[in-house]
This record gives structure tokens, sequence and C-alpha cells, in this order.
């Protein structure tokens, strides 16, 4: 099935020069780039979509790290784009992460782990729309 994602280069991998390696990653397992942008979230931003993890103790935490700089916004597409992404990505925490994954390369820690991608379905159609209008999904 045919699914769209939203990928995030989180400010750690874009302030790294990270971003065309990890676009180039997603080019050759085979995602379409349907949007990307380039943006530098504000507060009520970054709280707004992590929503869902608003009483976790790292919350505060992460929130200031996802504003420290600006992050790279895409919208992917794919066969079973949001479970190959995640693959693609590897384990929350780098220390979990498979070789060759995008954050065992690249991320340092659990928080600072270079990209975010929608976790499920649902994540998906909360998450494209809270940063993309139909307008810009090619
Ligand atoms: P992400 O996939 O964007 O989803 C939520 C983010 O919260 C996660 O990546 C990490 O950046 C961060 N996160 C998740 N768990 C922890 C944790 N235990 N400590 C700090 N940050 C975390």
């Amino acid at each position: 099935m045919i699914e769209k994602t939203l990928s995030i280069i989180k400010p750690d991998g874009v302030k790294a020069g990270h971003t065309g390696k990890i676009i180039q990653i997603f080019e050759e397992k085979g995602f379409e780039i349907k949007s990307i942008k380039k943006v530098h979230l504000t507060k009520s931003q970054a709280e707004g979509f992590y929503y869902v993890h608003r009483e976790r103790p790292f919350f505060n935490s992460l929130v200031s790290f996802m504003t420290e700089g600006p992050v790279v916004l895409m919208v992917l597409s794919g066969e079973n784009a949001i479970a190959g992404n995640r693959e693609i990505m590897g384990a929350t925490n780098p220390k979990d992460a498979k070789e060759g994954t995008i954050r065992k390369m690249f991320a340092e820690s659990i928080e600072r782990n270079v990209v975010h991608g929608s976790d499920s379905p649902e994540s998906a159609r909360f998450e494209i729309p809270y940063f993309f209008n139909v307008f810009e999904i090619l």
C-alpha cells in the first residue's frame, strides 16, 4: 500500500550538515519527496506537534531541543512508507539502533536522535497536515 509519512530532520541533524545525506538515503530507498521545507519551529509549534508527549518527563527538554535551530520537514511517500521510514531511521534510542540506520550513523542520544517519522497511520494523518496544506503536497 502506498502511504505518506511525515519526516523531520531535527536541529542536530541539520546543524551537523547531514541534511543532504539523509535525503539521499530516503531517495535511494525508493521514497518520493512529495514536499519539503526548512523552518525554525516556535515553542508553541513544537509543543503542539509533540502534544501526545506533554505528560512525559522529557517534554520540556524535547521542545527546547526542537526549537534550538532549523528543522527540515518532508512528506515522503512510498510502499508502506510509515513502517519503512521507521526501519530506515532505526530505534528511538541510537544505542538500540541497527547498523546502517540513520540514528545509528548520526544520532548522539535518545533525545538528540536526528530524525522523526510518523509512527502510525493515525499519527501521519495528524502530523502531515500539521505542517503542510494540500497545495504543498505534490
Ligand atoms: P521522536 O521519534 O521525534 O518522538 C518523540 C521524541 O521524544 C523522540 O523522537 C526523542 O527525540 C524524544 N524522546 C523519546 N524518549 C525520550 C527519552 N526517554 N528521553 C528524552 N527524549 C526522548
